[in-house]
């Protein structure tokens, strides 16, 4: 039987497929369905997110999920209906309310990661649909999207408008938006809501597979073995028969989810996929007295369905279904199955939650091996050696019911825990663990405790695998607990949880065994029982918020609250990124071999055992750069950086080589598959950390312009201190961009030696330049077009260039299109991200925290390549002197070092800089026993002061805000019962703590010179093309209203509403010269004054024609008339310029304050300065984004990632 299935109502018939191939690749690459996007590959970001809808022909019932297509195999949703997002609604039948949502609540910014949240949404709504007794509440929409990463918006938006389908919202409550405004009624609010009716809007499955399913049983999976290596069984004794048939030499895969790959990237093809999740007895679930049997294959969803409404032992199996629901995100639970997680556990020492959840209820498993069914306890199991292979089978899980002895003196007791880098989820955890025990009060007090029985298990701490503490257990069992019993436990703990020798954090996980196994017994010492436990993070809302915002008429519709420029469009996933071009069939695909060594000779490259992969069809290295170009792959006003290592590599990570095959897939593979060969003879050690590069003297060169000038006389700022804080350290680590789209680039040979080129990039111009010097020809020859960007946040300006440059070298030279999407790890491997730092200092101060000197030593890594890095003293100095120290000196060094060179990363410099600020305000505050607040303030700059270390660009002393800011954010945050607040609950919370703060912000702008163009064409429709790219920050929404709001002192009929007659349209390197950098928060700003210019010489140009004909026709000229006139007359209807910044104006301060509030939930506030925004939503949208951003590489300095170590 063939593979047939439908996406989005479209059948798919398929007669022969490699079954590695996931739902991703085949919809990518064979439908035109792009709204799938890969992001991680790996089931951590949601971005290729599709609901999975089965028809079960004896129910009559259609089930819906959402799943992952990145990791699903094709071959296992043969007979299903697969809906994306474009298949909810599109342009042609209209969006879907969820979509006008989105839109609607400015819930999308660069739209990579939309139609993933769509679909999690989508998904939600149609399971409450569904399932009667499950309503949709605003606790649902937060989790409903709570697997799907945004990199851009900060969530906020994104859970209002999910929250704005749930049935107990309270609309008032929900964020800012364009569907009502401010003080309007709730009726109003919900009238203006687009409507969602479950009838209308929910898919349907299609009839034609129904049809297909009750004519032909088993349509689930069978398929034809003879022309698939996917075989599917349908009893026991059918999986016997397979697995005895195959070769003794043949690698078997059974398959369920298959999301085991998301984590470990296997590189071997399986000779025979085997589908198990169709054997009935390991699909089953079974409820009897004696407890609960789970079949291997079950999902983990439906695992913590039937545990959830299981009535004997309830109150464990409800504890671990609460505890199951935080396993990655609910897609992977859809799809993941108990039994793979086991013996991914079992065979390849994964750190499961489940394991420790059974080992903790004494679960046993059954396994299939040979022809015999063998039962063992689960610690067997995890024990067994040798691990499981193919030849064994898991086929169920046992989990017996737990009942409490009778009478009142005992309780059965169980808790779980689980601390990771994220509470709700998507995170593997630091440590997990899962408690039993059977206690007694001894009377006649009933205070004192025994322990009658108890199964501790801990995981994921570094381990082989989860563990029973055996020893801890035997020897509490039958003692009285009291704090010196439970010390000694703690002890014996101390020698079982031993996390491995490359275990990060380990000496946290070990803590937090401790701290949980105080947790579980220490109420019980205390009081003599445990408080049911409240789940905070069930009960509190996750997201909540308020904004306020000023709307102005005075230059509409600047400022007006619009709906971002093809919001809806990203939304459907029908907005078109780099990769959903459509590429032509002789396109090839590249991907990067780069060292894995910081300083070598390259004696050679080739493949593994010599044999070039399948589909290889060039390996491009530094060679083949035309005799006439140059190795270059990046280039800034500071220096260029080569395309690739020479005879010698610099860093590890730096690229070798480009090894081009027929497709993606391949030429990932064939660069895995890449042998380099390397000597380091004759070769210095590499220079890796900033010290090594003091003691070789390796320096950029710092240019005067970048490196400010220190302010007053330290030494005497030193004298003039009472108290001193001497040689304090600091250090800085690094941060990954993880823009949800990776880099990428699409190039095209053109006639007479020319190139174009497709570029995700931030600075378009630069790839331009950039491949021209590389291929050695004119810069007329070459053109690089950029639509938009998924994501950016720095990463896309200078590193996007080699990616680029490579894809033209490669059309160049093989005169074939050449296209490359870098996967998530060479992404990550060559990003280069954030400086990381060493910083030592010397503050001087007065007893009553006034600031009198600061010293500063800085040691900045910027790695092999200037990059932007000699810029770094200046941004980092920039809001450093958001203080008055009194006197300010510095030594400023960056570092050339064997490491990939460090790029601009959002707020390159400037995150630095805060942060260093505040932690010598904080060290200060905490040598004198102050409170920080208070130093804080003491040292606040005068506009004097500000003068003193801002110079020129301080303004006027009316423009210096931050003062007042500070004092009403005080009064608008309520901040001084806040702290009270925070203070009261640390006194009152031995474990808990809660933290406060205000913190200023002085932000330097600085303004770049910005081209802009617009042009009426002959139906009065106006296109306009601007230096600035849109990288999600509403540049284009922002520029169409300045050019809205420019063409209407046309002043006719008609002139006032051009807002939808107005298209931004793509960057294109030869049609607008000089883009420059879209980087700095000031592009969009740029390049609306830039539009506004455009708009002054149309207007004038305009003003002849227009008096003209309102002398003939008063009051009855309409826009689209007087367009028509001007073409008659020839008029120039196109007016293009390059804007400018005055040097008075250029750069200047802004002003911003911010509380947060941080517990294990935080509350924000945020004041910034703003004379009037082009439009507040997309501010504020773009400016909660960051905030979170900015918030969590501080809080969450070492994210795990979920990533095998390798
Ligand atoms: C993003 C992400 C986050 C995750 N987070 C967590 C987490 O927080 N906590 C946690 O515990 N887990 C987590 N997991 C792991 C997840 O639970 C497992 O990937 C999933 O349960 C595996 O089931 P599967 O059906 O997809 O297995 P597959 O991927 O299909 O199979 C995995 C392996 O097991 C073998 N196999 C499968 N079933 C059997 C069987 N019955 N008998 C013999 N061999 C078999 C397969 O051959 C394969 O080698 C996460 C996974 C991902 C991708
Ligand atoms: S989850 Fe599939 S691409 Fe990230
Ligand atoms: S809008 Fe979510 S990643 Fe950009």
């Amino acid at each position: 039987m063939d593979l047939e299935f439908a996406v989005n109502g479209e059948r798919f018939k398929i007669d022969s497929v490699d079954p590695s191939t996931t739902l991703l690749e085949f919809l990518r690459l064979n439908t035109p369905f792009k709204s799938v996007k890969l992001g991680c590959g790996e089931g951590g970001c949601g971005a290729c997110l599709v609901v999975l809808s089965r028809y079960d022909p004896e129910l009559d019932q259609v089930k819906e999920c959402s799943i992952n297509s990145c990791l699903t195999l094709l071959c296992s949703v043969n007979g299903c209906s697969i809906t994306t997002s474009e298949g909810l609604g599109n342009t042609k039948k209209g969006f879907h309310p969820i979509h006008k949502r989105f839109a609607g609540f400015h819930a999308s910014q660069c739209g990579f990661c939309t139609p993933g949240m769509c679909i999690s949404l989508y998904s939600a709504l149609a399971n409450a649909d569904n399932n009667r007794s499950k309503e949709f509440t605003v606790s649902e929409a937060e989790k409903s999207v709570s697997g799907n990463l945004c990199r851009c918006t900060g969530y906020r938006p994104i859970v209002d408008a999910c929250k704005s389908f749930a049935t107990d919202v309270d609309i008032e409550d929900l964020g800012f938006n364009s569907f009502w405004k401010k003080g309007e009624s709730k009726e109003v609010m919900l009238k203006n809501l687009p409507p969602y009716n479950p009838k209308d809007h929910l898919v349907t499955f299609p009839e034609f597979l129904k049809k297909k399913k009750k004519e032909i049983k088993n349509l689930d999976n069978g398929l034809d073995h003879s022309r698939y290596r996917w075989t599917t069984p349908f009893s026991v004794t059918e999986l016997h028969n397979i697995m005895d048939a195959a070769n003794s030499g043949d690698s078997l895969k059974f398959v369920v989810g298959n999301t085991g790959t998301g984590y470990y990237k296997d590189e071997e093809r399986f000779d025979r996929y085997i589908d198990i999740s169709h054997i009935p007895e390991m699909s089953m679930i079974k409820k009897d007295e004696k407890g609960i049997e789970i079949g291997a294959a079950v999902t983990i969803s439906n695992a913590i369905d039937a545990l959830e409404v299981e009535s004997k032992s309830s109150y464990i199996f409800k504890k671990m279904a609460a505890h199951m629901e935080r396993i990655g995100n609910r897609s992977i639970r859809n799809s993941g199955s108990i039994g793979g997680n086991l013996v991914m556990a079992q065979s390849r020492k994964f750190p499961s939650d489940i394991t420790t959840l059974l080992l903790a209820v004494d679960a046993s498993v059954y396994m299939l091996n040979g022809r015999k069914t063998e039962k063992v306890t689960l610690q067997e199991f995890l024990e067994l050696s040798p691990i499981l292979d193919s030849k064994r089978v898991l086929l169920k899980v046992e989990i017996p019911s737990w009942t409490a002895p009778s009478g009142d003196d005992t309780e059965l007791l169980f808790e779980s825990y689980r601390a990771a880098p994220c509470s709700i989820g998507n995170a593997l955890p630091y440590l997990n663990a899962a408690f039993l025990a059977i206690v007694s009060r001894q009377e006649p007090s009933r205070k004192g405790v025994t322990v009658d029985k108890c199964l501790l298990a801990f995981g994921s701490y570094g381990g082989d695998h989860s563990i029973r503490a055996i020893e801890v257990e035997n020897f509490l069992t039958g003692k009285l607990l009291s704090y010196s019993v439970l010390y000694e436990a703690v002890g014996l703990l101390r020698g079982i949880i031993v996390p491995g020798k490359d275990t990060s954090h380990s000496e946290y996980r070990k803590s937090l065994a401790v701290g949980f196994l105080f947790d579980f017994f220490g109420p019980l010492i205390e009081n003599g029982h445990r408080n049911s436990h409240v789940d905070t993070a069930k009960s509190l809302p996750v997201l909540s918020s308020s904004q306020q915002v000023l709307e102005s008429n005075e230059f509409q519709p600047v400022g007006e609250a619009i709906i971002k420029v093809g919001a809806a469009l990203q939304a459907s996933g029908e907005a078109v990124f780099v990769d959903d071009i459509p590429t032509l069939p002789d396109c090839l695909h590249g991907a990067f071999i780069y060292s894995t060594e910081p300083l070598a000779k390259i004696k050679s490259i080739s493949f593994r055992e010599n044999v070039t992969p399948t589909g290889v069809f060039a390996v491009l290295t530094f060679k083949d750069i035309p005799q006439q170009g140059q190795n270059i792959g990046s280039k800034t006003l500071l220096g260029p950086g080569p395309l690739f290592a020479d005879e010698l590599t610099r860093c590890a990570g730096q690229r070798i080589a480009l090894v081009v095959a027929d497709t993606q897939k391949h030429a990932d593979r064939a660069a895995k598959l890449a042998v380099v060969q390397y000597d380091t003879t004759n070769l210095e050690q590499p220079i890796l950390t900033v010290e090594d590069a003091v003691k070789r003297s390796s320096f950029f060169e710092v240019h005067p312009m970048f490196y400010p000038e220190p302010v007053g006389d330290v030494v005497k700022g030193m004298e003039e201190a009472g108290r001193k804080i001497i040689s304090a350290e600091l250090r800085l680590g690094s941060q990954y961009f993880f823009y949800m789209e990776p880099q990428t680039a699409l190039a095209l040979p053109d006639e007479d030696n020319c190139v174009k080129v497709f570029s995700s990039s931030q600075a378009p111009e630069y790839v331009h330049s950039v491949i021209a010097t590389c291929l050695g020809i004119q810069e007329h020859n070459v053109r690089v077009i950029t639509r938009r960007v998924g994501g950016g946040f720095g990463g896309k300006a200078v590193k996007s260039m080699p990616v680029a440059t490579a894809c033209a070298l490669g059309a160049y030279k093989l005169q074939r299109p050449v296209k490359m999407y870098l996967n998530r790890k060479t992404d990550m491997i060559m990003a280069g991200g954030r400086h990381p730092m060493k910083i030592t200092y010397n503050v001087g101060f007065r007893s009553d925290g006034k600031l009198t000197a600061l010293e500063l030593t800085m040691l900045i890594d910027a790695g092999l390549e200037p990059d932007v890095s000699p810029i770094m003293p200046r941004n980092i100095m920039g809001p450093l002197r958001k203080y008055d120290w009194g006197a300010l000196s510095f030594d400023v060094k960056v570092c050339k070092t064997n490491c990939p060179s460090r790029t601009a990363m959002r707020a390159p410099g400037e995150v630095q800089g805060s942060y260093i600020a505040e932690s010598i305000i904080e060290n200060v505050a905490s040598s004198l026993q102050m409170d920080v607040d208070v130093v804080r303030k003491i040292n606040l700059h005068t506009y004097d002061s500000l003068r003193k270390f801002y110079k020129h660009i301080s303004g006027d002393p009316d423009e210096y805000t931050l003062p007042l800011l500070w004092e009403k954010l005080e009064i608008s945050s309520k901040f001084k019962e806040r702290v009270e607040m925070v203070k009261e609950f640390n006194l009152s919370n031995v474990w808990r703590k809660r933290g406060i703060s205000r913190v200023p912000i002085v932000h330097q702008v600085m303004q770049r010179p910005t081209p802009g163009k617009v042009s009426i064409l002959s139906d009065g429709s106006v296109v306009v093309e601007v230096g600035g790219i849109e990288i999600g920050q509403g540049l284009w929404t922002k520029v169409q209203q300045m050019v809205a709001y420019g063409l209407s002192m046309v002043k006719c009929k008609g002139s006032e509403k051009l807002l939808e007659r107005i298209r931004v349209v793509q960057s294109d390197t030869l049609g607008m010269i000089q883009g420059g950098f879209t980087a700095g928060s000031t592009t969009s700003e740029s390049s609306c004054e830039a539009v506004r210019l455009c708009c002054v010489i149309l207007v004038e140009r305009l003003k002849s024609t227009m008096d003209q004909m309102m002398m003939e026709k008063p009051s009855s000229v309409t826009w689209n008339m007087l367009i028509q006139q001007a073409y008659a007359q020839y008029i120039n209807l196109s007016a293009s310029t390059l804007y400018m910044p005055e040097y008075s104006t250029m750069e200047y301060l802004n002003y911003g304050v911010g509380v947060s509030e941080a517990s294990h939930y935080g509350k924000s506030f945020i004041l910034k300065n703003l004379n009037q925004s082009n439009n507040n939503v997309i501010l504020l949208a773009g400016g909660s984004g960051p905030f979170d951003r900015k918030n969590r590489d501080f809080k969450i300095r070492y994210h795990l990632r979920l990533r095998k170590k390798s």
